[in-house]
């Protein structure tokens, strides 16, 4: 990237580990910025104006989180990449649990939890053929609930979570390391390895509500994993086995 192809309104640009990192003080969605740079680009910034979240939510985005999307080659058949969400959720859990946050679990497909409160959110776009935008939401020392009272007892902050010497930079390094490490496990050992972990962390059978995509109507089911291409496995009140991809489910509600 040269410096014509830099957003106007980036503070800085930065060249680690392989990235080419922009810090933006403001932004409607990083996501959005990031659509229109090349592999191995990343932008930070310090709020949001307009986040975004999985299915269409609004994702609050104050001073003081890590609001970060990396740009990643997806070479070859889209269909390859369906696990991406799915696998960059587990890359960024599994980083902050080396960081210390301790009790964290993903809830299918890829939030981030300490009990039910949400810790972290990745939205995945694909704005180009070849590549994807993995966008990484995560409460660190700021504060949702203020600009939105309902997420009051909803969220969690890493701040409260792990103790150690980190700042926002740092942490943004983290994940970003985090994502090229399990996208180089991608390219070359596939999404098995990382499916069997993850279906070990996700044991427990898990009483769900579900919505899919483009309906009303809500049914209930027993949440078994995933498969190897990373789709949800459900067994509904007729004992039958059903499976989802991530996009065509709108929203999964845990019950107990
Ligand atoms: C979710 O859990 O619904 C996903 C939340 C993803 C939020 C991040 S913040 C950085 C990037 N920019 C956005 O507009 N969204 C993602």
């Amino acid at each position: 990237m040269n410096a014509t192809t830099l957003p106007t309104t980036a503070t800085g640009s930065l060249q680690q580990e392989g990235w080419t990192i922009l810090h933006i003080e403001e932004t409607a969605s990083t996501n959005t910025l990031a659509g229109s740079l090349p592999a191995w680009s990343a932008v930070r910034a310090a709020v949001q104006t307009g986040g975004r979240g999985r299915t269409g939510r609004a994702w609050i985005s104050d001073q003081g989180g890590l609001w970060l999307s990396a740009v990643v080659p997806c070479p070859g058949e889209r269909a390859r990449w369906s696990i991406l969400p799915l696998a960059a959720g587990w890359s960024v859990a599994s980083a902050l649990t080396d960081l210390g946050a301790h009790g964290l679990r993903l809830r299918w497909p890829n939030d981030i939890l300490v009990g039910h409160r949400k810790l972290a959110g990745v939205l995945v776009e694909r704005f180009r053929d070849d590549t994807a935008v993995i966008g990484v939401g995560l409460n660190v020392f700021n504060h949702p609930e203020v600009a939105d009272p309902t997420l009051a007892g909803e969220t969690a902050r890493l701040a409260d979570l792990a103790h150690g010497s980190y700042d926002l930079e740092s942490l943004g390094r983290t994940v970003l390391r985090a994502i090229r490490r399990v996208h180089r496990t991608l390219t070359t050992d596939g999404f098995r390895s990382i499916s069997e972990q993850l279906n070990l962390g996700w044991s427990a059978p898990r009483r769900v509500e579900v919505t899919l995509t483009g309906r009303a109507s809500r049914f209930e089911g027993h949440f078994q994993g995933i498969d190897q291409q990373g789709r949800l496995r459900l067994v509904t009140s007729r004992d039958a086995l059903q499976v989802y991809e991530p996009s065509e489910v709108a929203l999964l509600r845990e019950i107990d």
